[in-house]
């Protein structure tokens, strides 16, 4: 699409201050364009935004629901130069999703449940998939609901999913992508190697996990911590420390937060 919300893509692309950007109607999924993108050497923070997705994916295999001009479905290229970013890059980007609600939805308090599921109202509002292509390159990719009424949602996720516009804020697409990419800049361009004390006080500040006790997908059982400079998700187990690198958690059922 040349045009998008009233403006052309390089009017776009200025205000967003970001080098390539494609716009689709619709693709499968724009992480698979940015991947291509990606093999094609397209610079970093190259982005590519569709109005619908046709096979947009969530983690774990799970499948994304993009229904047209109902959410921001964007994906952008990011260099990796180590091991360690692949961990660390969702926490970041998850980071940005939230500042950029905070900035523009007045009066929000986004949460994010490790690693980076983004929550309104103990709901999910937005999530974000990362892949890597080849060596060096990292997909990020980000949904975002925005105009979904309850019944737009899958009945599965009814009662579990929300739109910034279900949680009481009206935005406009063009402007919360400004606001994110602004924050995208600041958290990941240059990527840190490690998080320092106070991006992790970022993260834990918007944590809906600390306290609470919560189950890995691989069954283990224990408080959440906080994260470590790595960006792993630390348990209290039995009372010993671990620290859970991939995979997901869920809050055990019937509990409260433990005052700290
Ligand atoms: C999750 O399961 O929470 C991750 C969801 C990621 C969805 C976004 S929408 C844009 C990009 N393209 C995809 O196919 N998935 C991501």
């Amino acid at each position: 699409m040349r045009y998008w919300e009233g403006e052309s893509t390089a009017v776009w692309e200025r205000k967003w201050n970001v080098p390539y950007l494609e716009i689709h109607e619709s693709l499968p999924s724009t992480n698979d364009r940015a991947r291509e993108l990606a093999r094609e050497r397209a610079i970093p923070f190259s982005v590519v935004i569709a109005e619908a997705q046709t096979a947009g994916k969530g983690r774990a295999g799970k499948r994304w629901d993009s229904p047209a001009g109902m959410g921001l479905w964007l994906s952008f290229l990011l260099t990796s130069r180590s091991q360690r970013e692949p961990v660390l890059v969702p926490i970041l980007a998850g980071l940005a999703v939230a500042r950029a609600i905070e900035a523009l939805c007045s009066g929000s308090e986004p949460k994010i449940k490790w690693p980076n599921d983004i929550e309104l109202d103990g709901r999910k509002v937005a999530g974000i998939l990362c892949e890597g292509e080849g060596t060096g390159t990292l997909v990020v990719g980000i949904g975002v609901n925005v105009r979904q009424a309850e019944e737009d949602f899958d009945r599965i996720l009814q009662g579990r999913a929300i739109s910034l516009e279900g949680a009481g804020y009206f935005v406009e697409r063009g402007e919360f992508i400004c606001a994110l990419f602004s924050e995208v800049h600041r958290f990941l361009d240059p990527l840190p190697k490690f998080l320092d004390e106070s991006l992790r006080r970022e993260f834990e500040c918007r944590d809906t996990l600390i306290g609470r006790m919560v189950s890995t997908d691989t069954g283990l059982q224990g408080r959440a911590m906080g994260i470590s400079s790595d960006g792993a998700l630390i348990l209290e187990v039995d009372g010993i420390l671990s620290a859970i690198r991939a995979g997901s958690v869920r809050v055990n059922s019937a509990q409260s937060k433990k005052q700290t």
